[in-house]
């Protein structure tokens, strides 16, 4: 597996590899990799010829009280778990190298990214898309593959893709998580081991919202009125960012619940945040 800093040399692999027909997956992450991590790169490396996953823990999509200093870095054993996923290539730049002085262009996206990660983390979005639109153009997918545990971040870059006609396919695969339920994420070493149980809750709340629709409500309003109750017995000192059902395509809010809807929620323990969400066809 080759390890690559540079953008100059990253972009000269990638084109030898499109000029060879080779079909590449890219798989983006911010590394401290885990389970979610390693089940897009596998399942990267049985679709593709060639799999590249880019390691980087981008400034630009956090807030200036957010977690950018204390994010988990851990390189050398991110290239051990990622060659054994499947990984040909690791890119791995510095800021200075994506970010060098003067740099100044950004991707702004719409209503897409207004609504509830938007809301809650003023510009994040606008550091993803602009991060994302980099690595593509560095790395030229055939496929990209993000996981649905972020799931308004994912419809937001098959948005990108699709409104600046890049020539690559943007497939979400499903949440890996902890036996307990709760979603894997390089930020679950935050919590204490009480946050960590109470937790387990938000999957047990998404779990349940899903049985009541499928058992026949469609008012919005009482399936989330039944979780916020469920979230705050179980998680006392939480706070809820947000609650809400939405529109699984345009993330718009649901009253009548039909089609295909995602129940998304965002929950403080403390200091971390967690998210998570369920898609559910309403029957
Ligand atoms: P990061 O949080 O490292 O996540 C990298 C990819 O792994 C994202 O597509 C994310 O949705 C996916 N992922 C994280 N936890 C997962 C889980 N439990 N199950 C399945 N997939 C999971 O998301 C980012 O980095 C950044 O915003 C990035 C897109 C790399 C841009 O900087």
């Amino acid at each position: 597996m080759r390890v690559l800093r540079s953008a100059g040399r990253m972009a000269v692999v990638a084109r030898r590899w499109h000029q060879q027909g080779q079909r590449v997956g890219v798989v983006p992450t911010m590394g401290a990799l885990h389970e979610g991590h390693l089940s897009l790169i596998r399942y990267a490396a049985a679709h593709n010829d060639v799999v590249i996953v880019t390691i980087f823990v981008n400034p630009l999509q956090f807030g200036p009280h957010e977690d950018f200093a204390r994010y988990p870095r851990r390189l050398p054993r991110d290239l051990q778990l990622a060659r054994r996923a499947g990984a040909d290539l690791v890119f791995a730049p510095s800021v200075q190298e994506l970010y060098p002085r003067g740099f100044d262009t950004f991707v702004e996206i719409g209503a897409l990214a207004e609504r509830w990660e938007g809301r809650a983390r003023p510009g994040h979005f606008r550091g993803v898309a602009t991060i994302v639109t980099i690595l593509f153009q560095l790395t030229r997918p055939t496929n990209a593959y993000v996981g649905q545990k972020d799931y308004q971040q994912a419809r937001i870059i098959q948005q990108l893709v699709r409104d600046l006609h890049l020539p690559l396919r943007v497939h979400i695969r499903p949440t890996v998580r902890e036996a307990d339920g709760l979603a894997m994420s390089s930020r679950n070493i935050y919590l204490t081991a009480v946050q960590r149980r109470q937790a387990a809750s938000i999957p047990r709340a998404l779990t349940q919202a899903r049985a009541h629709i499928r058992t026949g409500e469609r008012r919005a309003s009482l399936v989330l009125r039944h979780m916020r109750r469920l979230l705050g017995a179980a998680v006392p000192g939480a706070r809820i960012d947000y609650l809400a059902i939405v529109h699984a395509k345009t993330l718009v809010p649901q009253s009548r619940l039909r089609g295909r809807v995602a129940i998304l929620v965002a929950v403080r323990m403390g200091r971390t945040r967690l998210i998570d969400n369920l898609l559910v066809d309403v029957p």
